[in-house]
């Protein structure tokens, strides 16, 4: 028997590479004849381009060209393509449909206008801002509200209704009528949006931080009008992209323009400050939710209305009601979002995208509705649980929602928690308790893999699916080895790049769940050609059954005989043993899959001198089965950082004259720092779900940032009183409450 490699702690393969600066990211491949380029973004939020004046950039030392809309070689928008999961392969998406460079027409701030390529990196900045360039400004719209007031806002999907939620809100015995609202996020990855490109013999060559060489490779070939078999996308190592990497961005087209104008390779990094403006960011939204209850506390009706701000360019919807649909148990229910154009660049999906927003809204509400009901807030939790997926009517496929909430309730001491706002004191600080609710959808999406047994006894696997620093290049090594026995140290893996068998994106928590699959029927696919290697005339089992061949740690045995992989490949001078397979998406017509689980909160609250922190979380999560318990934890540690940024830090800030974005840098866009880390406290609950697949792992990446900012706003609440709606917490907001 193989050692049971899944769910062991296992440190990542890639480890040494990246602690060693031996990983190569998307501008790290220095090549003969490297140019580098810089962008020109537009410095205005809405207008024209009236004149664009390169000339003295091109005197410049090193300047080798500039790009822009006068003299920009033809593209192609890539055509809007359905988000069809089992078509995910053939998928090119992007969120800007507009290409750089298309018009003189600008549409947000940050947007390129012009592009300078240069021997060096510091001759095409110093260039970049020798490009004059004389702007027509029209007003602009700087932000949600005042979408609303120059337009209706435009219907998004994702709606959804049952029952009658009118009628039943007017006759039930408690009721609220509350709106949430939640500001511009940034994904700020620490890698920045690089691109390098070049040109060889008609074919497109890009190593580029994305999350999706597939979908990145179909882009690219839209774009340019080539065959997809003549673009190879690369991202072996991206430094996180939260999902402002899922889609291409204006840059990477632009750097390829640039390549092949100059007919050389060229590097182009977006500088952080446009990290903030032209390659997404989390929309505002505005979430009215009116939800009711019978006189027993049981939900009787639930309304969740979200409206999210979208560019002038693209409409973008920030799906925060869809966990509404299915999260409690309810008979009247209506979900509905909305989007309304600003002139920001296109938002996109953001770690837990509609989720995030969206249950920071609904588990605060929650939280009120069973302050108001005069209920604890886990009890009324657990009364009114969806038996099963209501949205749907299906049943769950594995459902371990309660056990989380009690679990964590457990470690907290919840049940010694004084329901009393402001009762619990320690010193000079007041301690508030709160609870949210975490959900995330579980997907399979197709993914193809090739495993190859080498006849030197190692094994490859490869697959264009990618690594953005969550640890899969060693769930794939781990499954591999699961099924042959082979050592995680004989395993070689090569993830990222569209040359390989393509594979899924590395989003919406499904690339654990979509590479397991492959990578096990690869294996699986070249075991069986070992097998039947290995009863050929001359091999260790000449005429046995292929069928009696058993695979234990490296070995094929039969009756007490054992031949190592490499030996019986040897055996017929034969190189590998191949195979390679295609998995499927998962079967959500009998089950619904989603993940749960529960995050508590204690913050701290000193009145005298106006701090607030977040003390400890306790979290359980139920994501079926964990594959690497290391690599788990750590997504849900980077997750609960990331929430308490959302809860207390950040916001996206714009000045409302210009509509330029004021905070674009990390010295003003605030993140949490170490001194913010609270004790964090995990429990991973590990339940397989072997309806979803046979390994049961539904992934992790993104459940563990939702409802988190609630549970710190229900904690902030059972501290100090203060109800904040209006994401982030900052003191301003707490200290104007109290007066
Ligand atoms: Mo995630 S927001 O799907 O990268």
């Amino acid at each position: 028997m193989n050692e049971s490699m899944i769910g062991i702690p296992q440190l990542r393969i890639d480890g040494r590479l990246k602690v060693s600066g031996t990983a190569h990211y998307a501008a790290d491949h220095p090549m003969p004849g490297l140019l580098y380029a810089y962008g020109v973004y537009s410095t205005i939020a809405r207008g024209q381009i009236r004149t664009i004046d390169d000339a003295k950039a091109l005197n410049m030392p090193g300047v080798v060209s500039v790009v822009h809309h006068l003299n920009c070689p033809k593209i192609h928008r890539t055509p809007a393509t359905p988000m069809d999961m089992s078509q995910i392969l053939n998928a090119s998406k992007v969120d800007e449909f507009r290409t750089p460079f298309e018009d003189d027409r600008v549409a947000y701030p940050g947007q390129f206008v012009a592009l300078v390529v240069a021997e060096s990196f510091e001759q095409a900045r110093a260039a970049a801002y020798q490009v004059s360039v004389d702007y027509e400004v029209a007003e602009p719209i700087t932000s949600l509200t005042e979408g609303l007031k120059a337009q209706a806002a435009q219907n998004g999907a994702g709606g959804h209704s049952r029952g009658k939620p009118e009628p039943a809100f007017a006759s039930a015995a408690q009721k609220i009528d509350v709106t949430y609202t939640t500001p511009v996020e940034n994904h700020n990855p620490m890698e920045m949006h690089a691109t390098t490109a070049w040109w060889e013999h008609g074919h497109l060559f890009v190593y580029e931080s994305t999350q999706g060489v597939v979908n990145h490779r179909n882009v690219l070939a839209n774009v340019f009008d080539l065959p997809p078999d003549r673009v190879e996308v690369r991202a072996p190592f991206i430094g996180s992209g939260f999902g402002s990497k899922l889609w291409p961005w204006p840059h990477s087209i632009a750097a390829c323009v640039a390549a092949k104008i100059t007919g050389r390779p060229v590097q182009l990094m977006l500088p952080r400050a446009q990290m903030f403006t032209t390659s997404g960011h989390r929309p505002q939204t505005s979430q009215r939710m009116r939800l009711a209850t019978d006189s027993n506390g049981k939900l009787v009706s639930l309304r969740h209305e979200s409206t999210n701000s979208t560019s002038t360019t693209d409409a973008y919807t920030e799906t925060c009601a869809s966990v509404t649909k299915s999260l409690y148990g309810c008979p009247n229910v209506m979900v509905s979002h909305k989007n309304v154009p600003v002139n920001r660049g296109t938002p996109t999906s953001m770690r837990a995208p509609g989720a995030a927003p969206g249950l920071f809204a609904l588990e605060s509400a929650i939280d009120e509705m069973a302050l108001a009901t005069g209920m604890d807030p886990l009890a009324f939790r657990l009364l009114n649980q969806a038996a099963k997926d209501e949205s749907v009517d299906l049943p769950w496929s594995s459902n371990h929602l309660e056990e989380a909430m009690n679990v964590a309730a457990q470690k907290i001491g919840w049940q010694q928690r004084n329901p009393v706002v402001g009762s619990m004191r320690d010193g000079d600080e007041i301690i508030g308790f709160g609870m949210g609710a975490c959900n995330w959808e579980a997907s399979q999406v197709p993914t193809n893999a090739r495993v190859i047994l080498r006849a030197d006894g190692t094994a490859l696997a490869q697959c264009g699916l990618q690594d953005i620093g969550t640890g899969t290049y060693t769930v794939v090594a781990q499954t591999l080895s699961q099924l042959s026995g082979l050592a995680l140290d004989r395993i070689e893996v090569q993830l990222g790049s569209s040359a390989y068998p393509p594979g899924a994106m590395s989003g919406g928590s499904w690339a654990t769940s979509s590479v397991m699959p492959a990578i096990a029927g690869a294996t699986r696919q070249a075991l069986d050609t070992l097998r039947q290697i290995a009863v050929l005339k001359g091999a260790p089992f000449e005429g046995q059954k292929t069928e009696n061949l058993e695979v234990e740690e490296g070995h094929l045995v039969c009756d007490g005989q054992r031949a190592s992989f490499a030996e019986i490949l040897d055996s017929q001078r034969v190189v590998h043993a191949e195979g390679n397979f295609q998995s499927g998406a998962a079967k959500t017509d009998i089950f619904s899959f989603r993940s749960f689980g529960a995050h508590f909160v204690e913050v701290r609250w000193d009145p005298g001198i106006s701090r607030l922190r977040v003390a400890r979380v306790v979290s359980a999560i139920d994501v079926g089965q964990v594959v690497n318990p290391l690599a788990a934890r750590n997504q849900v540690e980077g997750a609960i950082v990331m929430g308490i940024g959302m809860a207390l830090f950040e916001a996206g800030e714009y000045d409302p004259r210009s509509g330029l974005p004021t905070n674009n840098n990390y010295a003003e866009y605030l993140v949490p720092v170490h001194a913010d880390q609270p004790d964090i406290d995990i429990t991973l609950l590990d339940y397989p779900d072997l309806n979803f697949s046979e390994f049961g792992a539904r992934g992790i990446g993104e459940i563990g940032i939702t409802g988190l900012a609630a549970a710190i706003a229900n904690a902030v609440y059972h501290a100090t009183g203060i109800r904040i709606r209006d994401l982030p917490i900052t003191l301003e907001k707490l200290m104007h409450g109290l007066a």
